[in-house]
């Protein structure tokens, strides 16, 4: 049996008085059917052979009472067990949802969403019906074989030793199926997984879809993994299928060796008709659960397979640990620091970042320029450690920010992504992410610093309005500055802005500046820079190039001394067209 499968019974640790409850009747059920064929034998031998007729009434009574017996510990084996499997499977997905929220950036780039859907919901069913469904099953099938093979041996050992001639046939025929099944079930998960991802993609990038107008290329990929999953769900069924015919021929081969053997027995007077009738009964008994292993065995490799998939994802390690004994940091003043930082991204191999340097005092303004996939959001999301350096070294203050607790680092540092990301919810809500106590008023003051109160008091319901799932009925602009507003609620003292004035007109952008500036006051700000007029304000600019600080000043030194900077400000730079580029940089650049 799968490891994964043995480790997945630790969910049932809360519920092992209801499951131990549930093997109990188990018990209880296996003991009724053990006790009915010795009634069996009883009413034959004592009372039809002997013609005793009160033998037979007790003993009929008798049997429709053991068959009462097992009927209700049966029900309470099916109604204890699902009440078990299903705290367990709860228990597993508040576990594989907590861990989902400690890794790490580098984990989510990674995996797929349709993958951890899938997990979260049809791995963790299929857990479950294995620890509820199969697994007590499976102990009671196992009570059932024991229990039958010693009576089959202390009523007749000779014919015992026929029966059992069938057992170790069956048991082989049952391993190949489970390690044949076991693979291709895991595959069956991995196929659906894929199809989740596609659907996933698909409704996230649907104005994409309908603006290219690729429906049907699409509907293709889609159909193509759905054909996919349907095969592999065809080929497990014929696999089951064939199985099974093999299983039931190999154990009526030993109910028919019994018969044979028995008979022969029989007829020299060395058994009573009574015992070979209770002796097949057992027979029976001990076929049973072998099917019920055979039945099993499917649950138990489809279980297993599922088992994997969620350790896959509980025993991942984030990539931005939290130190033991990690430092509170309670009064933050602002001071960044990069010493000679590296960053390669986990599965590049090429680094990213090579050797940044910088220092920026507390209460600064540092913006970002360079090209596109120059590294500049690689370079601000290492100070919240959303990745964490492969080299050197990034400092708050002067702590190394991986000495820090993650809660207190993050909790001084406002960040504005480069895509805004809005939760279903109103806007009030959405603004306070960050401070869910903040008032009504602190709320109002952020928006207003963010130059997002005058489009919320148009909006119907103000700021109870609520937005869709991705905040879609709101424009690109809009979203972003609902964003500003929720960084800046949390009173950071870093506050790094990507991009976030890029959607924004010029005129709310000089609104935006100005309260901003207000707001900015006394906070360390990094900003990556789209437009002229934010850079000429910043305190140092950095132009970034190939992962490396190429250089860095004001805009006006830094226009005197560095044609790429020069270039960047007059061909990437809002409002930077009507820049001259110094003679030197032309010629260099033609
Ligand atoms: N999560 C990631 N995993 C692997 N590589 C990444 C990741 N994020 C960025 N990169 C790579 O690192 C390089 C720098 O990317 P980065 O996002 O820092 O650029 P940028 O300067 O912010 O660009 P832009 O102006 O387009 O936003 C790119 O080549 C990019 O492909
Ligand atoms: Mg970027």
């Amino acid at each position: 049996m799968n490891t994964d499968l043995l480790r997945s019974l630790r969910f049932m640790r809360r519920y092992r008085l209801v499951a131990a409850a549930a093997v109990l009747a188990v018990l209880g059920s296996s003991v009724a059917d053990l006790i009915a064929p010795q009634i069996l034998r009883r009413i034959i031998d004592q009372g039809i052979t002997a013609g005793r007729r009160e033998v037979i009434t007790s003993g009929a009574l008798l049997l429709i009472g053991v068959a009462a017996a097992g009927g209700v510990a049966q029900f309470l084996q099916g109604f204890l067990s699902a009440k078990a499997s299903h705290g367990a499977a709860y228990d597993m997905r508040e576990a594989i949802f907590e861990r989902l929220q400690t890794l790490s950036f580098s984990y989510h780039d990674r995996i797929q969403t349709g993958q951890l859907i899938t997990r979260l919901t049809s791995d963790v069913d299929l857990v479950r019906d294995f620890v509820g469904g199969g697994l007590v099953q499976a102990i009671a099938a196992a009570i059932m074989l024991v229990g039958a093979v010693v009576l089959l041996l202390a009523m007749n050992w000779q014919l015992a030793l026929v029966a059992l001639v069938a057992i170790p046939l069956t048991i082989l025929v049952l391993v190949r199926f489970v390690s044949k099944l076991g693979p291709m079930f895991r595959g069956f998960q991995q196929r659906l997984s894929a199809l989740n991802s596609i659907l996933q993609e698909n409704v996230a990038g649907i104005r994409v879809v309908k603006a290219f107008a690729r429906e049907p290329f699409e509907a293709a990929r889609y159909r193509a993994a759905n054909e996919s999953l349907l095969q592999q769900g065809l080929t497990v069924r014929r696999t089951v299928a064939n199985a099974f015919p093999l299983l039931f021929s190999v154990g009526n081969l030993g109910v028919a060796l019994v018969v044979w053997a028995g008979a022969v027995q029989v007829a020299h007077g060395r058994l009573t008709v009574g015992e070979l009738v209770a002796f097949t009964s057992y027979l029976m008994l001990l076929l049973q659960p072998l099917f019920v292993l055979g039945f099993g065995a499917q649950t138990i490799a489809r279980a297993g397979a599922s088992a994997s998939r969620l350790f896959e994802v509980l025993d991942a390690e984030t990539d931005v640990p939290e130190r033991p004994g990690a430092i509170e940091l309670t009064n933050a003043r602002g001071r960044v620091e990069f010493r000679d930082v590296h960053l390669r991204y986990p599965g590049s191999d090429a680094e990213t970042l090579n050797g940044v340097s910088f220092v920026v005092e507390p209460g600064a303004t540092i913006a970002l320029v360079g090209s596109t996939g120059s590294g500049k959001t690689s370079v601000v999301n290492l100070v919240p450690r959303f990745y964490d350096v492969t080299g050197g070294a990034v400092l708050l203050d002067d702590h190394d920010v991986r000495d820090l607790t993650l809660a207190s680092l993050r909790g001084r540092i406002g960040v504005v992504m480069q895509d805004s990301v809005l939760f279903s919810g109103t806007i009030a809500e959405n603004i306070a992410y960050g401070k869910p106590d903040a008032t009504p008023d602190a709320i109002a003051a952020a928006a207003q610093a963010a130059q997002a109160d005058t489009f919320i008091e148009q909006l119907s319901d103000g700021y109870d309005t609520r937005v869709g799932e991705r905040g879609i009925k709101l424009s690109g602009g809009q979203r972003q500055r609902i964003a500003i507003a929720r960084a800046l609620l949390i009173d950071p003292r870093v506050l790094i802005m990507d991009d976030s004035t890029s959607s924004v007109d010029a005129e709310t952008e000089s609104a935006l500046r100005a309260s901003l500036d207000r707001l900015i006051g006394g906070r360390t700000t990094f900003i990556v820079a789209q437009r002229l007029s934010t850079v000429k304000r910043a305190d140092e600019i950095l132009v970034i190039e190939d992962g490396a600080v190429v250089a860095r000043g004001t805009h006006e030194a830094l226009l005197a001394e560095s044609c790429v900077y020069a270039e960047i400000a007059a061909s990437q730079l809002v409002g930077g067209e009507e820049l001259d580029l110094p003679e030197s940089c032309m010629l260099e650049g033609e």
